[in-house]
């Protein structure tokens, strides 16, 4: 009997509850049966869920590079395990066999180590999608480096918080990306968001774009240079299975982004597992998904998840727009596409443009569509089921988080019936709970609540960099005896989860986790600014928008209000990125507050919402006038 893989409801049933009733024998059988290990583990897991502390597999050894790369070599050596789909359709796209994958792996991580980096180092990784990207991620986990991936969409500041937080030694990054008709200076953001940081000793810089750059020669290296010459093989080093495997920031309700530590063991089971099930893998398929692999997304299911099973997977490195909106589908039938795998944000604006797009193609070449990151809305799950998927192919809409390094609920395609903007059933091994406010678990159907894991998986996150405490705080502390993930969520008459949004300060803006407190901050950076708040609203293409209240300081009440709110977009596109520019500008003569001086975000969240009939309690305000003026001014 082998649990790997799920071959219909009645299985899925049974290899559930087999999860729940003996769970170390459930994870120990797929991790014995599926993966390489250098030595096997001692206990299954061990934890203690109100202090933060999980561990999986313990003290078991590993790497998780021999299992993505090397174990693949006898069977499928020659199988491509990348495909590179460039910016521009007129450049050639790129395959990279498992074989070649070993040998680019092994230079670059020779490449690392000559440059002095050990196990245990952090290197912060800022590339665009091209295939150095992936090879730099694989190359890190190869020698036991951390890494870090940051966006290439994020400004200097946000690169800078993240370098220093993890004082990381080296940054991989590149002369410049492509995106779309534009040509983004990345090594100029990186020089500036590392100006003065002492913990950065060597830049490595990788070339794409050929443009010229600032160099520094006493720290920055050139990428190709060292793996011309570097050797082609390297020796895996030997992790343990609760050894970090890399650092991924998400926003939180402070300023400061949240460094979360995935460990090696128990994520590459289960991001393996969930790679295997959800999308019911078979070995000849082509997979894509569109994230970029500076987000979690990418990081499980482009990358590790994807090639743990062998399996073939697309990098593309453009926008869904260029050189026009039928690009999706130009990459679908090219190389023919089994798995789509995108965020509704993407569909929805796709959706808009004109059906002939799609039209001229074939798309027969694909079998199941996913769907991640925010609720997908009706109208975009049946335009995706019905021009995308022609109706004959599953649309799995996976729930999970930075926070959960895996697919937590799910349908498993082909085998779970969907239901539109349903997530449906956990997967084995996750405990999924509603709780009410005073922390009892709601029990039975048609209820609704706060969604917790009263659980731990094998692929949680097992701390904040350098803040436990903050870990412990966020997700262990609100409903004790459960991790709790910060959404609110309803379960069905059958018992399928929807998730029906954030319960905290958080918008997902085009698919993007945005903590608006970040935003705040460098808004109020402006001179002419005192105080701001910063809510989301309901916005067709994105899903969420945001919608700034803005107080400001006397000196500003005379100021040119349109020049001001460009000043303050542009001030948000520098110090956090183009993604947290606010759509609508209201200045206002002062924020409601209660009496502790915080701000009613739930008051301004209603009124961007036009939901002006209840505010809820707000017998705790001490400025009920303002909100007259702010409703007569609404935008
Ligand atoms: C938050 C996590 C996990 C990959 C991308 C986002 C929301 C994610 C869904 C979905 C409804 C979803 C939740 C979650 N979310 N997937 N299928 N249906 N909401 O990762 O940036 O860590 O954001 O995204 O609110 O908590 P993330």
């Amino acid at each position: 009997m082998s649990y790997y893989k799920i071959a219909d409801l009645e299985q899925y049933f049974k290899h559930y509850k087999k999860s729940v009733r003996e769970p170390r024998k459930f994870w120990s059988k797929i991790a014995e049966e599926n993966f390489t290990w250098y030595q096997g583990w001692d206990k299954v897991f061990d934890f203690d869920f109100p202090k933060g502390e999980i561990k999986w597999f313990v003290n078991a050894k590993l790497n998780i590079t021999k299992n993505c790369i090397d174990r693949h070599l006898s069977k499928r050596g020659d199988k491509t395990a990348l495909i590179f789909e460039p910016n521009n359709p007129s450049e050639e796209a790129q395959r990279i066999t498992y074989n070649e994958l070993y040998i680019k792996v092994a230079k670059t991580a020779n490449v690392l180590k000559s440059l002095g980096i050990k196990k245990g180092d952090r290197v912060c990784i800022y590339l665009p999608m091209i295939p150095e990207l992936a090879i730099s991620m694989l190359a890190c986990a190869r020698i036991g480096a951390i890494h870090s991936v940051i966006f290439a969409g994020f400004s200097d500041a946000a690169i800078r918080s993240r370098v220093e937080d993890c004082n990381a030694k080296l940054i991989i990054t590149a002369d410049g990306g492509f995106r779309g008709d534009k040509s983004i200076k990345i090594k100029e953001i990186v020089d500036k968001a590392i100006e003065n940081v002492t913990s950065v000793e060597k830049v490595l810089v990788v070339k794409r774009t050929n443009e010229q750059v600032a160099f520094n020669p006493l720290r920055d290296v050139w990428f190709n240079d060292l793996y011309q010459d570097a050797n082609d093989t390297n020796i895996a080093e030997i992790m343990d299975a609760e050894d970090p495997l890399f650092i991924l920031y998400t926003s939180g309700s402070t300023g400061k982004p949240k460094g979360m530590v995935h460990t090696t063991a128990g994520y590459m089971v289960q991001t393996a597992y969930s790679f295997q099930n959800v999308f019911n893998y078979n070995d000849t398929d082509v997979f894509w998904c569109t994230a970029d692999l500076g987000w979690i997304t990418g990081h499980s299911y482009i990358l590790y998840g994807a090639l743990l099973n062998g399996a073939t997977t697309v990098l593309f490195e453009g926008i869904p727009t260029f050189p026009n909106p039928s690009r999706y589908w130009d990459i679908i039938d090219k190389h023919k596409i089994t798995h789509f795998y995108t965020a509704p944000t993407a569909i929805r604006s796709l959706m808009t443009a004109d059906y002939s797009y799609v039209a001229s193609h074939n798309l027969s070449s694909l079998r199941v569509l996913g769907s991640v990151g925010e609720p997908i809305n009706e109208e975009a799950w049946h335009w995706f089921n019905d021009f995308i998927g022609k109706k004959r192919c599953p649309i799995v809409d996976t729930w999970w988080q930075t926070e959960t390094g895996a697919i937590l609920i799910a349908p498993i395609a082909c085998v779970t019936p969907t239901k539109p903007t349903y997530a449906t059933l956990p997967l084995p091994g996750v405990q999924a709970v509603l709780m009410d406010d005073k922390n009892n678990e709601i029990k039975g159907n048609q209820v609704m609540g706060s969604l917790c894991v009263k659980f731990p998986w094998p692929s949680i996150a097992r701390t904040i960099w350098g803040d436990h405490e903050r870990f412990v705080k966020t997700y262990f502390s609100d409903f004790p005896g459960t991790y709790f993930t910060g959404d609110n969520a309803l379960r069905d008459e059958v018992g399928y989860y929807r998730i029906t949004g954030r319960a905290d300060d958080v918008v997902i803006v085009s698919g993007h986790n945005l903590g608006t407190a970040p935003i705040e901050d460098a808004i109020n950076q402006h001179p002419a600014v005192a105080e701001s708040a910063v809510v989301g609203f309901p916005h067709d293409i994105k899903g969420n928008a945001l919608y700034g209240y803005i107080s400001l300081k006397l000196e500003g009440t005379s100021r040119d209000k349109d020049n001001l709110k460009k000043e303050i977009n542009q001030l948000i596109a520098d110090h956090y990125g183009p993604i947290g520019k606010l759509d609508k500008i209201q200045f206002v003569t002062d924020l409601p507050k209660t009496r502790s001086g915080k701000i009613l975000r739930r008051v301004l969240r209603s009124i961007a919402l036009n939901q002006l009939d209840n505010f809820g309690d707000t017998s705790t305000m001490i400025n009920p006038e303002v909100v007259k003026n702010i409703i007569a001014n609404r935008l």
